[in-house]
């Protein structure tokens, strides 16, 4: 085999490059490559060029054209059109770079050259709450972020920056201190998520009645919050109570959802507690924030209420309560100060882009962020019903989390039930679990986050279009041709000709590291989705056109157990990244 080229550098990074060495005047001017119906790609960016420098387009098209060695890498290059570049790559660039990635573990992805410190806050329900589709959001965008981030290199550092701190815990401590046996039970191994959650409603709506009716229970649990922030040992305990409660049903929510949370990653609200009258005083201190009737304020021009006036960002309140702004100022001091991070990445609805806003502005004055920090908050948006308005059961309330992944989950019974040939009851079972939940986060994932999207089941689990249960299939269909090709095995045979649709699939497999850096880069896990699903269809067409294991000789036969082998490894790894398994057989 030829010399094997740079695994950071693709067929198509390696065009640009003979371009631009052809026309070393055009400096780092795009040449625009495309992948083209024409040829393998076409290359617009000469027309700019050519306006830039008053020259004739086709001229210094044809410049380029003389300048090019074909060969190797480029089997022809012509003008076309006003003056485009028509290119089509050989066969056997086309097998050794395939054959380069697939001797990779890495699959040629390279690590980034930049990497760093990345904290990334997600996944993040609040204590004694029901979860519901937005910490769903959160914690998919946020997990597929942190796979793929990590995969260029990244030191990823999660935090689940968990609501467990506020007033609402003097009701709740209250009213558990005064009926002691609410929350018995031997051992958290004892309970069930959905006990631990539905104990946390029953004690909820107990204390909440209480509070509303009695205005002695008020002023107790009041006097309970008082307590609390004090750090009252007694108070403390039974606070630490309904954390522990809470987090037994997290975890078997992020269970359900095969998402690995790790104790020490949460991180919650008042994990920043005895940070927060330091954070206020070098805030006032440095004027960076003023007081305001009583309250401690930062002030912007931008951001003004309906009525015209400033709104401002309150960080502690004029009865002395610090609130949401205190805590997540304090948190980037400690995710900047001792985490080291040099990004920041809030996985938050989109509702809370002011906060967000606010909170990094007064960061930035105060000198906690500066030019080497990066603070972005990926906001999603909202995730709605099939009538297009936020998602609600039929009573008008938030619609529960768990219920909506069981139903994911028994779709995806049906559908695997209807093609399951030689699975057992059990394999049937495992692999419901698998597509429903798979289902549940590629149609999050596939949309770009900032957009609202409709959560629709009958979509979601369809064999057919975009949809995880498709690229599913595909990748079983790939490991059920391999098992099946017995004393056949895969190698890429650089001198066997390439038929259209394994070029054209060929090519988008040697894309894979591009996309992932471009999907870590921006933050767009759907780009990685989008590239999944072409190469899905791809491969359907490869599959529709050219026979595997009874191709024309045994080395074709060979190099398309060859091409199937990496698009399967591609596929598996690209859908890990999202957090979605391909199970062997479906
Ligand atoms: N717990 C909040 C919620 O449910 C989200 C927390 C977002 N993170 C943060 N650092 N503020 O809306």
């Amino acid at each position: 085999m030829a010399s094997v080229p740079s695994l950071a550098s693709s067929v198509e990074q390696r065009v640009a490059d003979a371009l631009a060495s052809a026309l070393p005047e055009a400096g780092a001017a795009d040449p625009l490559l495309r992948r083209s119906d024409r040829a393998d790609f076409q290359a617009n960016g000469i027309l700019a060029l050519a306006k830039k420098a008053k020259a004739n387009p086709r001229e210094l098209a044809t410049t380029v054209v003389e300048g090019i060695p074909t060969g190797d890498l480029i089997r022809e290059i012509e003008v076309s059109g006003p003056g485009f570049l028509n290119i089509t790559i050989t066969d056997r660039a086309i097998v050794e770079t395939l054959a380069a990635r697939a001797a990779d573990d890495r699959l040629g992805v390279p690590l980034s050259p930049s990497a760093g410190t990345t904290v990334i806050d997600y996944a993040q329900p609040n204590v004694a709450k029901e979860m519901h589709v937005g910490h769903l959001r959160s914690a998919v965008i946020g997990a597929a972020m942190v796979e793929i981030l990590e995969f260029t290199g990244e030191t990823v550092v999660r935090r689940h920056h968990i609501g467990d701190w506020g007033t609402q815990f003097g009701m709740l401590i209250q009213y558990l201190l005064e009926h002691p046996h609410e929350l018995d039970h031997k051992s958290e191994e004892e309970v069930s998520g959905e006990e631990a959650m539905s104990n946390l409603n029953r004690l909820y709506k107990a204390s909440r009645a209480l509070f509303d009716s009695d205005e002695e229970f008020k002023t107790r649990a009041r006097a309970r919050v008082v307590d609390l922030q004090a750090g009252e040992p007694e108070t403390l305990a039974l606070w630490q109570r309904f954390v522990d409660e809470s987090k037994i049903y997290f975890y078997s929510v992020f269970n359900k959802l095969d998402m690995d949370i790790q104790d020490p990653d949460v991180v919650g609200e008042s994990g920043y507690n005895d940070m927060l009258v330091e954070t206020c005083e070098l805030l006032e201190q440095s004027g960076v924030a003023v007081r305001s009737n009583g309250a401690l304020c930062v002030f912007f021009d931008e951001y003004k209420g309906p009525d015209g006036n400033p709104t401002p960002l309150i960080v502690r309140k004029s009865d002395g309560g610090f609130g949401y702004a205190a805590t997540d100022l304090s948190a980037i001091r400690d995710r900047v100060g001792n985490l080291k991070a040099d990004t920041l990445i809030y996985v938050v609805d989109a509702r809370q882009s002011l906060h967000f806003k606010m909170v990094f502005e007064t960061a930035r004055r105060a000198g906690w962020l500066n030019d080497e920090v990066k603070a972005v908050q990926l906001a999603f948006g909202t995730v709605l019903g099939k009538d297009g308005k936020p998602f609600k059961t039929r009573e008008g309330e938030t619609v529960r989390l768990v219920d909506l992944l069981d139903e994911a989950i028994d779709r995806a019974a049906t559908v695997v039930r209807e093609k399951a040939q030689d699975l057992s009851e059990a394999e049937i079972g495992e692999r419901a679990v698998q597509v429903g939940i798979g289902a549940v986060k590629y149609a999050d994932l596939s949309t770009s986050a900032a957009r609202d999207y409709k959560f629709d089941l009958d979509q979601m689990v369809s064999l057919t279009g975009d949809t995880s249960v498709y690229l599913q299939y595909a990748y079983a269909r790939i490991q059920s041709i391999l098992r099946k090709a017995g004393e056949a095995k895969p190698a890429a045979h650089a001198e066997v000709a390439l038929a259209p649709s394994e070029r054209a699939l060929g090519l988008h497999l040697d894309q894979f590291g591009e996309l992932v850096a471009e999907a870590a880069a921006e933050y767009a896990p759907h780009k990685l989705a989008a590239y999944l699903y072409q190469l899905a269809s791809f491969y359907t067409t490869f599959y529709s056109e050219c026979p595997v294991l009874k191709a024309e000789t045994p080395e074709q036969v060979e190099n398309r157990l060859f091409l199937c082998g990496l698009t399967a490894r591609t596929l598996s790894k690209g859908m890990s990244l999202l957090g979605i398994r391909t199970p062997e057989k479906l």
